[in-house]
């Protein structure tokens, strides 16, 4: 499983990267970015669905 952010739709709400910090970050302005090549370790699948179902642009995909 991996994960992506779709730039155009973040708005940085910040989400992502409270429910998933082994996952996400944000940038310099607060939008959100994936750690790494967005890669989600088996024992971090609930986070990254729980950061998907909370993020109000739905700009996170899993791939
Ligand atoms: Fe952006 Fe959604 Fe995260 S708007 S900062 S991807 S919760």
């Amino acid at each position: 499983m991996k994960v992506r952010i779709d730039p155009q739709r973040c708005q940085g709400h910040g989400r992502c990267y409270d429910l998933a910090p082994d996952l996400f970050g944000e940038d310099d302005e607060g939008y959100g970015q994936v750690i790494g090549d967005g890669t989600v370790p088996q024992d971090q699948e609930h986070a990254a669905r729980l950061a998907v179902s909370n993020c109000p642009e739905r700009a996170i995909e899993i791939l």
